[in-house]
């Protein structure tokens, strides 16, 4: 399968149309943003640790009975994807503070949450993605009550199943954003990507920061902690 037409740029993935009508190529870059891409820069290697970590994330869920945009990895940067209709939401899903929380807050970064937290973000970028609650998503029409419930809950399984992994691995699974989309049957499926761009992960041991946060806290050593999380992956 090839990319045709390219459909969108977003900040850290070009998505692509193909010859058939139900799939997508996603194609991971290098580049870097935060902040709302008031932050940029340019990270080699960056695109395909994602891919290929997210691949590995969607492969390891679809096997715990969670459904995955995930088809077939095609390239280091590329990937064949289920076609799906975008909730414009970002499901946040945290157990331990960190990031804006503990900003808007004022909670100690680490803290732990219990029980977990779960928040709706809106997908808009001149917005700058705001945290809503569930009427305000009602009212601006992104999803139904029903729909809401069934991605908080959705969240949670994925969140239990995650965490598993990662401790596994000697890793703690602070937050993360999730992503989903309706496919043609009007399921409910996991979409965008799960990878340190969108998941806070700590060493376990040493709370050494393996994400994103090393770019948005200028920490440096950006790559090399993706590759420590792919690194350990590969192991389990
Ligand atoms: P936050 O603490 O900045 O609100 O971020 C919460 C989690 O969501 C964190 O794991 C990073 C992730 N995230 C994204 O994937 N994309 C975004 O645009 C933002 C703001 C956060
Ligand atoms: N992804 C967002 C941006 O590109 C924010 C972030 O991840 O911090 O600005």
């Amino acid at each position: 399968m090839t990319a045709t037409t390219l459909l969108y740029e977003g900040k850290a993935k070009k998505v692509y149309a193909t010859s058939d009508l139900q799939c997508y190529i996603v194609d991971y870059k290098d580049e870097a943003t935060a902040f709302n891409g008031a932050k940029k820069a340019t990270l080699s290697g960056k695109g395909s640790l994602n891919n290929r970590i997210s691949n590995s994330l969607m492969q390891y869920l679809q096997k715990q009975g969670i459904a995955t945009h995930f088809i077939q990895e095609l390239s280091p940067t590329q990937t064949l994807v289920k076609r799906l209709d975008m909730f414009a939401l970002e499901v946040i899903v945290r157990n331990i503070c960190a990031g804006s929380l503990a900003k808007r807050l004022g909670i100690k970064e680490g803290t732990p949450f219990e029980p977990t937290i779960v928040e709706f973000c809106y997908k808009n970028d001149s917005l700058g993605d705001p945290l809503i609650n569930d009427v305000h998503a009602l009212v601006l029409g992104l999803a139904s009550q029903e729909e809401l419930e069934s991605l908080k809950s959705l969240a949670l399984k994925i969140n239990t199943l995650l965490q598993a992994y990662f401790k596994n691995l000697g890793i703690m699974l602070v937050d993360f954003k999730l992503e989903f989309g309706k496919d043609g049957e009007g399921n409910i499926v996991l979409g965008d990507e799960v990878s340190p761009d969108t998941c806070r992960l700590w060493d376990t041991r040493t709370h050494q920061k393996l994400d994103k946060d090393r770019f948005r806290e200028d920490l440096g050593g950006v790559c090399e902690a993706y590759e420590m999380v792919l690194e350990k992956m590969s192991h389990s």
